[in-house]
């Protein structure tokens, strides 16, 4: 029976933990089987234990997985979502169970708070494709264009930037800014998707998320063949014969947004695949077909890491003032012209 750092144990899965935990199980039931919960029930009663006695609040991105999601997560939502409401929390100890630039967001955004990460390999492609060297050469070559960088990114990049977008509202940032001509990184497919509305001209980089990018428009068609009817919901960070075939193209709240306001009787959400369990749980009137594309970054965040991040208090984020005050300015511009 591990201990924990505070004398909180890990028990078994005792009557008292299926008690304490039984209103939990009872909205994730239809998403986890009651074998997995006898796992994931002690570990959660221990981290919302510690949870409180650290004075610590949980930030899950809607890509983590239901016993994450619904067992701890304090507050919930996509990578806008998190930046705002991350950035009002009162707690001394933010716990990001999202990816390292979520992490980042949270400490440039608080700079005096502890902010964990239960694994520091919790990365992302968009953000290894990209360094500030790069942004630094761009300006050169383009002087004068404004930077706009989605928040997928270091926040050495973000530093380098004028201003951060999300897929929430990276149209109306870019269109905020009253420019002929924007640059716009590092998400190649995000950014082709903005073109094609606006008449901005946007220079581009050659990132892309190695999860969106593998689904294709063929089989988006196969599963309108497969389950007539469907609609067909897609993040932006796909490619663009992806986007060309969907019903509804939004970022990861945008799409839970739509399904409520739609409640469509059959759904396929074209991105990470947890998402789904976790929309289902709030709309089990429609179903939902899931097509699996995991992101590894995200899924490096497990119950157990969380637990030992909360231990241990570590691994903690740090970044560098001067970086981190830069990388304030830009997202906080963001954050002022807000949610499309
Ligand atoms: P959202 O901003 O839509 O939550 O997306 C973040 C992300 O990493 C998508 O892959
Ligand atoms: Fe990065 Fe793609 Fe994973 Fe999102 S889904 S964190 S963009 S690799």
């Amino acid at each position: 029976m591990p201990e924990t750092a505070t004398n909180h144990s890990v028990q078994e899965f005792t009557p008292d933990i299926q008690n304490r935990t039984a209103s939990i199980y009872e909205r994730v039931k239809h998403v986890i089987p009651e074998v997995e919960w006898a796992i994931h029930a002690p570990v959660i009663a221990a981290i919302n234990d510690l949870k409180r006695e650290r004075n610590a609040v949980l930030l899950a991105h809607n890509y983590q997985t239901p016993e994450i999601f619904y067992g701890v997560g304090d507050i919930c939502g996509d990578s806008l979502g998190l930046a705002q409401k991350g950035a009002e929390t009162e707690a001394d100890v933010i716990v990001m169970c999202g990816v390292h630039f979520m992490a980042e967001t949270a400490k440039i955004m608080s700079p005096d708070k502890t902010i964990l990460l239960p694994d520091m390999d919790a990365g992302c492609s968009l953000a290894a494709s990209i360094t500030g060297a790069d942004v630094r050469r761009l300006k050169e070559q383009y002087p004068g264009v404004p930077v706009v960088t989605y928040v997928n990114t270091t926040a050495e990049v973000r530093a380098e930037a004028d201003i951060c977008c999300t897929s929430a509202n990276a149209l109306k940032i870019i269109e905020s800014l009253g420019t002929e001509r924007v640059i716009f990184i590092p998400d190649e497919y995000l950014g082709q998707y903005v073109a094609a509305q606006t008449d901005v001209e946007i220079i581009l980089w050659k990132g892309c998320c190695e999860v969106h990018e593998r689904f294709t428009g063929e089989e988006l068609r196969e599963y309108r063949t497969s389950y007539p009817g469907i609609h067909v919901m897609a993040h932006p960070e796909c490619p663009q014969d992806v986007l060309k075939e969907a019903d509804f193209v939004g970022s990861t709240t945008g799409m839970i947004q739509h399904v409520a306001e739609e409640q469509p009787e059959k759904v396929v959400l074209i991105t990470e695949c947890s998402m789904s369990d976790n929309v289902a749980v709030e709309f089990p009137s429609v179903e939902f077909i899931k097509p699996c594309n995991l992101c590894p970054y995200m899924k490096k965040i497990t119950l157990p890491a969380i637990l030992r991040s909360l231990q241990t208090m570590s691994p903690a984020i740090d970044i560098p003032r001067d970086i981190s005050e830069r990388a304030r300015l830009s997202l906080e511009k963001m954050l002022a012209v807000g949610r499309a």
